[in-house]
């Protein structure tokens, strides 16, 4: 039996004050982990502290007293890579049931690649998704628009007219900037204005035609391979750029542990290089694909043990700046298919909690560094305030229950697609509430 949260028949409609009682309430960046009381007051931290609520307000039937003994208050949580296929493929995902999925999930912002159909490389695009997200509410949504035009390689967007229009990054997410004279010129168009260039990290030619990592795993399925030196060659370029433009360039999706080697080495010199990791290349190697499992096809392909091991290591030592989804709907037309013709990424917005709490409970991860990964260090990398529990910040809150054990089957997702390989599997932990200012984005099993 799962102890309820509050007795939502009684709770107030409007409340004057939410009191998160008696939660564990950790904010690495405000130097916080502790057993406290957390007030919210029209939509505000008011509060924090060990009794910070009073007896008067504890039994008011002004106040939502949310009884979260054993439970962990975050910072909600800010994605820096999702794909929503609006415009021009909604019966994948659209905006809302994106934003949906997000609140679900425990984010408070999420950012959204632009290999929409038609590609978000106008001002048009990206003003049209920030007005649908607005009108939808909850979750907040930042593009990130194109580098380049239809994302061909070729002719740089009009970066300071997207910029202006609301997005906070650029990337052609989906294919690699191949030509390192459009890099460069990218990486120096966009330092004029301090944003990042998202870097998609894959030399297409040494990956034509492959469906997964290459190894010995591929030779036994007989399915052409995509090498590690394919992303290595790469981010070995760009650094070089970044270096000699003095940019700031991301490393999207790292999957390799060359990738990770020269990203440690690139920072210990100074160049101003960040780098996320998704849940699925942290947690799955390329035997997953065995049995020709469509859901486990990605890109970049799940790699092997080494890889993974040098992955944790440098998102638990900080080399690795952030945790992202790349979360990537997909239906059972792109899927239920032959391996060579199904689109790679699986779904990730609603099971970063329950499984990479996986890592956290045996000890591989800091609980600190997972809560930095998914709030500080993203929002520093696209320019956001991050989500915080300190007094006087909007509330932004995510609760957890870090023991419940659970089942996360398709039907209990938010989003319209249900292409993960991490269904049906019991988890230990998961996000209770997301609160967004003055609302609940997400509660317990009910959106909005
Ligand atoms: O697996 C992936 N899916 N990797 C990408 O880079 C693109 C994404 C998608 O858009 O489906």
């Amino acid at each position: 039996m799962i102890a309820p949260l509050f007795d939502r028949a009684r709770a107030p409609k409007h409340p004057e004050l939410v009191v998160f009682r008696g939660v564990r309430a950790v904010d690495p960046a405000a130097g916080l982990d502790a057993l406290i009381d957390v007030i919210v007051e029209r939509g505000l931290i008011a509060r924090v502290g060990a009794g910070a609520a009073t007896q008067e307000e504890l039994t008011s039937e002004r106040v939502l007293v949310v009884d979260a003994l054993g439970r962990w208050l975050l910072p909600a949580f800010v994605d820096l890579h999702a794909h929503f296929r609006e415009p021009g493929q909604e019966y994948k995902e659209d905006i809302g049931s994106g934003l949906a999925a997000a609140a679900a999930g425990g984010f408070a912002h999420v950012c959204c690649m632009p290999n929409t159909k038609p590609i978000n490389d106008t001002r048009a695009i990206t003003e049209m998704m920030v007005a649908r997200a607005a009108s939808v509410g909850g979750t907040r949504l930042h593009p990130i628009a194109a580098i380049t035009k239809g994302q061909r390689g070729e002719e740089l967007t009009e970066m300071a007219d997207l910029r202006e229009a609301g997005a906070v990054g650029v990337s052609d997410d989906g294919v690699c900037v191949m030509s390192s004279v459009v890099m460069r010129r990218a990486l120096e168009y966009a330092r004029t204005f301090d944003m990042p260039v998202i870097q998609h990290c894959e030399d297409h030619g040494l990956t034509a035609g492959a469906q997964m990592h290459e190894g010995a795993v591929a030779t036994r399925l007989g399915l052409r391979g995509w090498p590690r030196v394919a992303e290595d060659a790469i981010v070995a370029r760009d650094l070089l750029l970044a270096e000699a433009t003095g940019a700031r360039y991301h490393v999207a999706h790292v999957s390799t542990e060359g990738s990770v080697r020269l990203i440690r080495e690139a920072k210990s010199r100074g160049i101003r290089v960040t780098a996320e990791v998704t849940p699925h290349h942290l947690m799955l190697t390329d035997e997953a694909i065995v049995g020709y499992r469509t859901f486990c096809k990605v890109n970049p392909p799940l790699r092997e043990a080494r890889d993974i091991e040098a992955l944790r290591a440098a998102l638990a030592d900080g080399t690795i700046d952030a945790i992202a989804t790349d979360h990537a709907p997909h239906s059972p037309l792109e899927k239920d298919c032959e391996m060579q013709e199904a689109s790679p990424g699986m779904v990730g917005l609603e099971l970063v909690v329950p499984v990479l709490l996986e890592l956290v409970h045996a000890g591989v991860l800091p609980l600190a560094r997972f809560v930095d990964a998914l709030t500080r260090a993203p929002s520093k990398i696209v320019g956001l305030e991050a989500p915080s529990l300190v007094v006087g910040a909007r509330a932004e809150l995510t609760l957890v229950d870090p023991d419940l054990e659970h089942v996360v089957s398709a039907a209990s997702l938010r989003s319209k697609s249900k292409n993960s390989p991490f269904l049906d599997r019991t988890y230990r932990g998961r996000v209770e509430l997301t609160m967004l200012g003055e609302q609940f984005a997400f509660l317990g099993g009910e959106h909005r």
